[in-house]
């Protein structure tokens, strides 16, 4: 369907009022960039975190997962350069005092030209933030005349670099505590688990180790939803790869994590795009994004970059402890290079709900109109996967519609509805986005057969009830 600002409102409104997406701490009037996950919203997360996981450790032979701790030996960050250099440049309007990434200000500005100029600008802008020149941005941002929407005025700072990282303090006596930081990617526990990894499961490269997190960025945020969050979850894989064979790898992933999406998340591939980066991070030596159209236009769903060893051997330098690896395949010594997929799971939490949102209306037969909000979900990646509905409350419909829930629960989520029409119920389920729901009426007592009703067809047919647990099972794991 077309998106515009209104679409999108809609989405957001819908994910609270069905259950997905809250915002964090509401009753306190929210806390900016940082929402919950409600009882529709967590189980859809981690359906697509275990559809990574598993195409991840369990469909690649030479995949691993782990799980390392949010809090990481101070040292860990100076190693990686996150406190150097992980910063973006903003600038602040001194007369309302409000705070900007200068690329989210200048793009927001470029929206409102022509799209040749437009394009132009932005060219110009990423050109001087590869060169880090603050005072061209400066410059570039003065002669355009570009302006505070909340002051309307143009009145400047200069353009400065703000670290992401949120520090605490560890330990509870003030002299001898420590600044330690809260992991702004999860990479970081992955590089210095590389030789335990690498001895404990006899690994050989080329060999990837994933996983899944919480990660922490002190972000200025446009109002995007939970596409710029200040906590959100990364799914990260490195692949540990001998020197030298970096294009091949960085050219066989981009590949087939673009197949993931298409195949996997269900995307069509008109929503999906690659993004080479004109500036690369401190780490990479090639890197590009893959894209989705979001209802706010194309942005990052992930990042493939090609590492080198620089996080190895920055941590070696640090550490003083060897990271190398022994290739008897050609009998050297070496520091592997990384090929790194690095995927938000918040962003694909995002881009699965703008794909799936529909709003419907069609004709009926009597000339009325009839419309639903549906949520067009993949059935692997639904929350609910079947809602059994009892026509009525007598006659012992529910009992044989509690017997088909327990046939089936142990297998997927399941939902029971007695209240309502059938009608309010199917509504109620397409919102959610349950693909299948199954009705018993008095028909099932005499044959047992009950009515299954497509989601996205909202056709209705009658099988057996024994069949409804193999279909069910087959449509989540085609
Ligand atoms: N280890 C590499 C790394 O962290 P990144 O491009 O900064 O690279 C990777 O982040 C992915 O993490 C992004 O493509 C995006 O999906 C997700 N991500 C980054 N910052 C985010 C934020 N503030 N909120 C939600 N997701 C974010």
């Amino acid at each position: 369907m077309a998106y515009n600002s209104d679409t999108f409102q809609s989405l957001i409104s819908h994910a609270k009022e069905y259950g997905y997406i809250f915002q964090s701490s509401e009753i306190y009037d929210g806390l900016a960039a940082v929402y919950d996950y409600g009882q529709n919203g967590a189980q859809l997360k981690k359906n697509i975190r275990d559809a990574w996981w598993k195409s991840m450790t369990q469909l690649n032979d030479n995949i691993v997962g782990i799980d390392a701790s949010i809090f990481m030996h101070p040292t860990t960050w100076k190693a990686s350069g996150h406190v150097d250099s992980f910063s973006d440049p903003m600038i602040d309007n001194k007369d309302s005092k409000k705070r900007y990434r200068v690329d989210h200000l200048i793009e927001a500005f470029a929206e409102n030209l022509s799209a040749e100029e437009g394009a132009a600008l932005i060219h110009q802008m990423e050109q001087l933030l590869a060169a880090d020149d603050l005072k061209g941005i400066k410059q570039l941002i003065d002669d355009n005349k570009i302006k505070c929407s909340v002051s309307g005025t143009a009145n400047w700072t200069d353009v400065r670099q703000f670290n992401l990282m949120f520090s605490t303090e560890l330990g509870s006596v003030a002299d001898e505590a420590s600044t330690i930081y809260l992991r702004p990617e999860t990479a970081q526990g992955i590089f210095v688990n590389f030789l335990n990894v690498q001895k404990t499961g006899r690994m050989k490269i080329p060999f990837g180790i994933a996983q899944t997190g919480k990660a922490f960025r002190n972000e200025i945020v446009a109002r995007q939803f939970i596409f710029r969050m200040r906590e959100f979850e990364q799914m990260e894989m490195q692949y540990f790869i001998r020197p030298g064979s970096q294009k091949e790898w960085y050219d066989f992933w981009k590949a087939e994590r673009l197949r993931w999406h298409k195949d996997v998340m269900g995307f069509p591939v008109g929503r999906l795009q690659f993004h080479d980066h004109v500036k690369l991070a401190h780490y990479a030596d090639a890197a590009v994004d893959v894209e989705f159209h979001f209802p706010f236009g194309w942005k990052e769903l992930e990042g493939i970059h090609s590492r080198t060893d620089y996080d190895l051997s920055r941590h070696q330098e640090f550490s003083k402890k060897k990271l190398q690896y022994f290739d008897t395949e050609i009998n050297q010594n070496y520091v592997p290079y990384v090929i790194e997929t690095s995927v938000g799971l918040d962003r694909l939490v995002l881009a699965t709900l703008s794909n799936a949102y529909a709003e419907e209306k069609w004709q009926k037969e009597d000339g009325s109109e009839d419309s639903r909000v549906v949520l067009k979900i993949p059935a692997n990646l639904a929350p609910t996967k079947l809602a059994v509905l009892p026509l009525t409350k007598k006659d012992g419909l529910p009992e044989i519609a509690r017997d088909i829930v327990n046939n089936c629960k142990g297998s997927f989520q399941c939902f029971y509805e007695e209240k309502d029409s059938i009608g309010k119920r199917y509504r109620r389920m397409d919102a959610i986005g349950t693909p299948f729901a199954v009705t018993v009426d008095h028909q099932t007592k005499e044959d047992g057969t009950v009515t299954i009703r497509y989601r996205d067809s909202m056709q209705q047919e009658r099988i057996a009830m024994q069949e409804v647990k193999a279909k069910i099972m087959d449509a989540i794991l085609a």
